[in-house]
């Protein structure tokens, strides 16, 4: 049996990147996936893409920004009148941007925060509040799972990403509170850190060969990771076989922390 039959899954950001290997993962095993993002003919390529070699299509699109209230009320609505229900929420939006603090402008700190914090809050409320009661109508007897994607950023602080470390470390410990709230519902909250992973967010810092060498140096497993890496830890965790998992954080960094 598929691990995501019958499942109906949101991945945010899912027009590129880690959050578009998620979604292929979830509807190569079964489930069906909505992707969300800003760009809709960014999604609609990824939808294609993750379409392909399914014979019965898998993907859809929603067009939202994560940060926006309204957007993300229409979605809930739009899974409400189509599906009825959902099951798996996979926060995976993220933006980052480098700059120091004596540096920054306000309004950078906020894009930075709201992107990859705040959305969360807001898509847990949401659409939460949608997969809450429907936890409620099948009576916990179904796999339901939150997946946030947070960074090894939110362990160990970067001297030029001062936002986006603050932003991912507070994802991880969001993850904790929302698993406390959600349990109630049998509804599981887990996050995912991954270290270094090859995606249009890295594309740049990683033509610079000296970095990635730096990279190379200093993580145990001497390379950086693909995002089909993440979506597999993705997966699992929004997977029944994470049934006991709940408030956790996956540090996906091949070894960069103890190094
Ligand atoms: P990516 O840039 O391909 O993916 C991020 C996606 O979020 C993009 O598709 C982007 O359009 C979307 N997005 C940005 N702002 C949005 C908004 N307001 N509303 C809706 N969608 C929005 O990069 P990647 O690497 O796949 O990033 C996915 C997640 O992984 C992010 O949360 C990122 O912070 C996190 N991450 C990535 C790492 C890496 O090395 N690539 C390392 C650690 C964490």
């Amino acid at each position: 049996m598929a691990r995501f039959a019958d499942c109906v899954a949101v991945i945010t950001g899912a027009g590129s990147g880690i959050g578009k290997a998620a979604a292929a993962r979830i509807a190569n095993e079964g489930g069906k996936v909505i992707l969300v993002g800003r760009t809709r003919s960014k999604l609609e390529e990824a939808a294609r893409e993750i379409n392909r070699p399914l014979r019965i299509p898998a993907a859809e699109v929603f067009s939202a920004d994560v940060t926006d209230e309204e957007d993300l009320i229409e979605l809930a609505e739009y899974i409400e009148v189509q599906y009825g229900d959902f099951h798996i929420l996979i926060n995976n939006a993220g933006v980052s941007s480098k700059g120091k603090i004596l540096e920054m402008d306000a309004k950078d700190w906020d894009h930075v925060q709201s992107v990859n914090l705040k959305s969360v809050f807001l898509t847990a409320k949401i659409l939460g509040g949608l997969m809450a009661k429907g936890a409620a109508r099948t009576r916990g007897n179904d796999n339901r799972a939150i997946v946030n994607v947070a960074s090894l950023s939110g362990h160990q602080a970067g001297a030029l990403i001062p936002h986006y470390s603050s932003a991912k470390a507070g994802v991880i410990n969001l993850t904790r509170s929302l698993a406390l709230e959600f349990a109630q519902y049998g509804i599981r909250v887990n996050s995912v850190s991954p270290g270094f992973i090859e995606t249009p967010l890295t594309e740049k810092g990683l033509q610079n060969d000296k970095f990635v060498k730096a990279i190379e140096r200093n993580t145990a497993l001497q390379r950086v990771g693909t995002a089909d890496e993440i979506a597999n830890i993705i997966a699992f965790l929004a997977s029944s076989e994470a049934s006991y998992m709940t408030g956790s954080d996956v540090l996906a960094d091949g070894g960069w922390l103890i190094k």
